[in-house]
């Protein structure tokens, strides 16, 4: 049974109050809260088995490497992917950086494609700006509907004879929207195209399988996912590793280094140079751990019916506009108010109230240039949120609504 009060009382900051009010945390979708499970489990390794990774054969660093490389397998299990296919970074932003440096920047030409969709998140867009600045590659847009879907046809239909690559999200972190990227990934293939999914928020709202999806790349990004800071991953299929170039030099990702020549380690070795974050991957572990012990079935289970009844309810206020209402969409709602208010103003009464919402652009600014408006609200719900704490919200905009006018 999905107990969401002991689930709470696994997460200390939910207790806090925020201007006198018990705290309401509702941007999920910009980094998650840590379980006391993921806080002990740092402070332990920095109490007692901290040293670097792959370096030493003291005892700490044998302790450290096991706990840090024993991640990776729980990463690949978590993706259903192997191992070898793990590569560790700081997050969804590097992992996408990597493959934009490491495979595709030696490998497009002037004119050659990247298909993008205008739900992208900005990490998935700006790496690929940089290969049409320095080398003339050309971005191709597909558009979403006016509910925020995105059909797989249409994108594939953007792929032609000088498509390279698709990069495209899993779940949108603007409206929810969640991409059928397995018919994406499959028509892609056919043609010989590669693909990358961005799957920041899709990872941390329901089960992914790497198998089923068929991706190339695979981005995600601890801090959404219970974990901290600082940790994630990217899933690199086997064959695009050995096509790729290392992305940092340094140490770690080499064999061997002499004066004239330098040979690089095996994947996924080679594209980790230098000491890494350490502690973050492994207390992004434990997240993981926490994750399998409630079952991603039943984290999507809980938030399906958050979001039906956030729909129900937030549908019930007739001057809000909620960006993009797609049937399958996560709980993830963006919105402005009819009228003068401004996202800024509106959040920041919400505030007030002791809710946390996020105000601004998104980092999306492509989608919301799409649904024609400057900025927008975001309430993003997670595997803690509450159907009472739906309802704080709907009070505090109603509160919002009469302050404005
Ligand atoms: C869809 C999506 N992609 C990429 C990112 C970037 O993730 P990070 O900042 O953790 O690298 C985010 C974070 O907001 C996101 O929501």
């Amino acid at each position: 049974m999905y107990d969401v009060a002991k689930i709470r009382a696994d997460f200390p900051i939910l207790n806090r109050h925020v201007n006198g009010r018990p705290l309401v945390y509702l941007d999920n979708g910009a980094s998650a809260q840590k379980p006391e499970a993921v806080i002990e489990a740092m402070n332990r390794v920095y109490r007692e088995e901290y040293a670097n990774v792959h370096r030493g054969l003291h005892t700490l660093s044998t302790l450290a490497t096991e706990a840090y490389e024993s991640v990776r397998a729980k990463l690949a299990r978590f993706l259903g992917a192997s191992e070898e296919e793990i590569v560790f970074t700081t997050g969804s932003t590097e992992g996408i950086n990597l493959v934009s440096y490491a495979w595709a920047a030696p490998r497009l030409q002037a004119g050659d494609e990247i298909v993008l969709s205008v739900l992208e998140h900005h990490a998935n867009i700006v790496p690929w700006h940089f290969l049409r600045e320095r080398q003339g590659v050309v971005l191709k847009w597909v558009e979403c509907d006016a509910n925020g879907d995105l059909d797989p046809q249409a994108v594939l239909a953007a792929i032609g004879p000088r498509t390279k690559l698709v990069a495209v999200t899993h779940m949108s972190n603007v409206t929810g929207t969640v991409v059928d990227v397995a018919t994406i990934c499959k028509g892609a293939r056919e043609k010989g195209v590669a693909v990358l999914v961005d799957g920041s928020q899709a990872a941390v709202h329901m089960p992914v399988n790497m198998a089923e999806i068929g991706a190339d790349f695979y981005a995600v990004t601890g801090h959404k996912l219970y974990g901290p800071s600082g940790s994630g991953a990217i899933f690199i299929r086997r064959e695009r590793m050995e096509q790729m170039r290392p992305f940092l030099g340094g140490g770690d990702m080499i064999r061997e280094v002499t004066r004239d020549a330098i040979t690089w380690n095996d994947p996924p070795m080679k594209f980790e140079a230098g000491t890494p974050g350490i502690v973050q991957q492994i207390g992004l572990g434990v997240a993981l751990d926490y994750l399998q012990s409630l079952g991603m079935e039943n984290v999507a289970a809980h938030e399906r019916s958050l979001r039906d009844y956030a729909r129900a309810r937030l549908g019930g206020l007739n001057w809000l506009n909620v960006q993009g209402n797609s049937a399958g969409k996560g709980a993830i709602f963006s919105f402005t108010m009819q009228g003068a208010a401004h996202a800024h103003d509106i959040s920041t009464i919400l505030d007030k109230r002791g809710i946390a919402v996020r105000a601004g652009t998104h980092c999306a600014m492509p989608l919301l240039q799409h649904f024609g408006v400057g900025a927008t609200c975001r309430a993003s719900f997670g595997l803690y949120n509450t159907k009472d704490e739906v309802d704080a919200l709907v009070s505090a905009l109603e509160f919002a609504r009469e302050l404005f006018g």
